[in-house]
């Protein structure tokens, strides 16, 4: 049967409910499935339990034709095709963790109707394999098997999802690429489809790549340092070139986020079980893993210690457009600063007030210019728009010292100078000012 189809989403996580959202405005049934009761009322009350862009709006849109359940059977009778968007957390030895994944596996059990199961959560290359020999055993034979890797990214994955640079289909069976590829009809962007294994490696390797473009940039911004050279003018001339291209070569105080930190480790991990040191990897990683580090260690050298010092830190999401901290740099951020002995005062218009350490100990302030009031120095963590465009003559009245570092290279140096700032960022010459 071509057309609409019913689609049983399994994780109500940044994926899964943009995946089900999309779905449905793509014209099919959708249910989505968590066991998080909280999240699940939430959805059924008609609210959206974490920030996206335009997902709000595209689930209130498409009410009629998505529904939230916590149980796993009521979600998958009558459904065409399962959709798993579950997490794959690491495990002590680095593997990613498919429990999850395999507790949505039991739950099909009774399935024979269901003409597909489709993996979205990343997973080790060989994962689907498992899965293809777990439905076989359970009786599941005629259930097709796709795995259909996501590289939305968060703050814009609505908009990646319906118009993404391709969509990868993986499967060993003609019936699935087709059914699966149907199911994405009204997408905007190319089809690439190849076997199961190819498809679950097109998702680490390309993360991996990312994230090798940022650590490189990241240590030609440290040579910049040194040498007085600009990473931004470099990286912009370098960009020019269409074999490299602009993408992904913004210096700063590292990557966070969900994916990149995660799936890295867990390619690296991958590689070493079959006793592969993939050491250009491992050098990227360590590479992020010092960036912020590196930041406060140039902070600490500029203010001769941070004992009894006031820092504002600005931003604590992994990124701007979004209020996800899982990984974020300013977590090492804040706890270094901490241990140092200074007092953090912290400002992030997304990200909702955290209980847990170093955030306990930190002072959350509304606006960016309450945390730089007395401050010895503020520390740009995440590029928000709002740090751009922020009265910085009011912040050197108020600050302590007028010592800002743009760990996100966001604003002008001569400007900062201009207003009396020290002025330090990632790859940059520092800036002394002269008001
Ligand atoms: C990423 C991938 O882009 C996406 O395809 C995949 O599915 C999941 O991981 P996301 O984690 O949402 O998406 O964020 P992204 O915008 O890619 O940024 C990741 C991190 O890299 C952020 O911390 C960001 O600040 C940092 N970054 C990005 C840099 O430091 N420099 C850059 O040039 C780009």
């Amino acid at each position: 049967m071509v057309g609409n189809r019913r689609i049983a989403v399994f994780g109500a996580g940044y994926i899964g409910l943009v995946t089900g959202a999309c779905f449905a405005k793509l014209g099919h049934e959708v249910v989505v499935r968590d066991i998080q009761e909280e999240r699940i009322e939430v959805l059924r009350g008609g609210g959206v339990p974490i920030h996206e862009d335009g997902l709000a709006e595209l689930i209130a849109e498409n009410a009629d034709r998505l529904t939230f359940t916590l149980d796993a059977e009521e979600a998958v009778r009558g459904a065409d095709v399962v959709y798993v968007c579950v997490d794959t957390p690491p495990t002590a030895s680095g593997d990613a963790d498919l429990s999850r994944i395999w507790k949505v596996i039991e739950s099909l059990r009774n399935a024979q109707h269901l003409a597909a199961v489709v993996v979205k959560s990343t997973v080790p290359v060989g994962t689907g394999a498992r899965i293809r020999a777990a439905l076989d055993s359970a009786g599941l034979q005629a259930v097709g098997y796709a795995a259909n890797p996501e590289f939305t990214a968060e703050g814009r994955a609505v908009h990646d999802f319906l118009h993404p640079d391709r969509v990868v289909i993986g499967t060993d069976d003609p019936d699935t690429a087709k059914l699966v590829a149907q199911l994405h009809d009204g997408v905007d962007g190319p089809i690439a489809q190849m076997d199961v294994a190819s498809a679950e490696m097109v998702k680490l390797a390309a993360n991996a790549l990312l994230a090798t473009k940022i650590s490189f940039t990241n240590e030609i911004a440290t040579i910049c340092e040194a040498t007085g050279a600009d990473v931004e003018q470099v990286v912009h001339a370098v960009g020019l070139d269409h074999r490299l291209g602009p993408h992904f070569m913004r210096a700063g105080v590292g990557y966070g986020g969900s994916c990149f930190p995660k799936d890295s480790r867990a390619l690296r991990a991958l590689a070493g079980n079959s006793g592969y040191a993939f050491q250009l990897l491992t050098s990227v990683i360590e590479v992020n893993d010092l960036q912020p580090r590196r930041a406060i260690q140039r902070l600490k050298d500029e203010l001769g210690g941070f004992q009894g010092r006031t820092v504002a830190l600005l931003g604590i999401a992994f990124k701007a457009g979004t209020d996800d901290v899982r990984e974020a740099p300013s977590t090492i951020i804040a706890s270094r600063l901490q241990v140092e002995g200074a007092s953090v005062r912290c400002w992030d218009p997304l990200v909702r007030p955290l209980d847990e350490a170093p955030w306990s100990s930190a002072t959350r302030c509304l606006t960016p210019l309450e945390a730089m009031v007395g401050a010895d120095a503020a520390i740009i963590v995440t590029e928000w728009p709002q740090l751009r465009d922020l009265a910085w003559e009011q912040a050197a009245a108020a600050m302590a010292h007028p010592l800002v570092f743009d760990g996100r290279n966001v604003l002008d140096p001569q400007q900062m100078g201009a207003l009396g700032f020290t002025y330090m960022s990632v790859g940059r010459r520092t800036v002394r000012g002269s008001a």
